[in-house]
């Protein structure tokens, strides 16, 4: 428990501000949860994870679900430390076919758009019934191509964040706040 503890507080010094707590946090997956189970009442959606930086945040809102679900995954990439290189490429497929399902694309935050309008448009392509994405953080600023989350947790300024899920190369995903780094 206590060196638990001190390996948390090591990894708080290089944070410069809280920017989400873990209370907002837990208190806003709920009420997606909660919209997430009306919009989808009597259906089962697949909720597709975006490896990695969604692991957190998929994991609490399936629980925080009322509904039947179903849980896949795929992994893209496009990041070099905090810079995106514009170039998206597709790492881990999903297992399960969506055709005629319900489908819903669970990631972590959207920036330049990029990943989610690559992956949008590879996913149209396998016929579901629906395509909506829940993205627990948004930084409309930054955006290079529209894409349109239909969830939205928050909605953040063009700042580098990292923790519950969100990395800079591998590091602080296992902060339970999103954070923004010291320079
Ligand atoms: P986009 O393609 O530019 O929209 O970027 C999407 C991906 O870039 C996300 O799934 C993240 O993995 C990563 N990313 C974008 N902004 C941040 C950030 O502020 N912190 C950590 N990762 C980020």
């Amino acid at each position: 428990m206590l060196s638990a503890r001190t390996a948390q507080e090591k990894i708080n010094i290089n944070i410069k501000k809280v920017l989400v707590s873990e209370e907002q946090i837990r208190a806003r997956v709920k009420e997606l949860g909660e919209q997430i189970s009306r919009d989808y009442a009597n259906k089962n959606p697949v909720l597709i994870g975006i490896l990695k930086g969604s692991v957190f945040f998929l994991s609490d809102l399936m629980r925080a679900l009322s509904i039947d679900c179903c849980i896949d995954f795929m992994s893209l990439a496009s990041y070099s430390g905090e810079k995106s290189n514009g170039i998206v490429r597709l790492l881990l497929d999903l297992r399960e076919t969506i055709e005629g399902r319900d489908v819903i694309i669970v990631e972590d935050i959207v920036d330049t758009g990029l990943t989610l309008s690559y992956l949008e448009n590879i996913l149209k392509t396998r016929n579901p019934r629906s395509l909506e994405i829940c993205s627990l953080l948004d930084k409309p600023e930054c955006r290079k191509i529209s894409v349109k989350a239909k969830y939205v947790g928050f909605t953040i300024p063009n700042e580098f964040v990292v923790g519950y899920g969100l990395d800079l190369n591998e590091k602080y995903r296992n902060l339970p706040y999103i954070g923004v780094l010291k320079k």
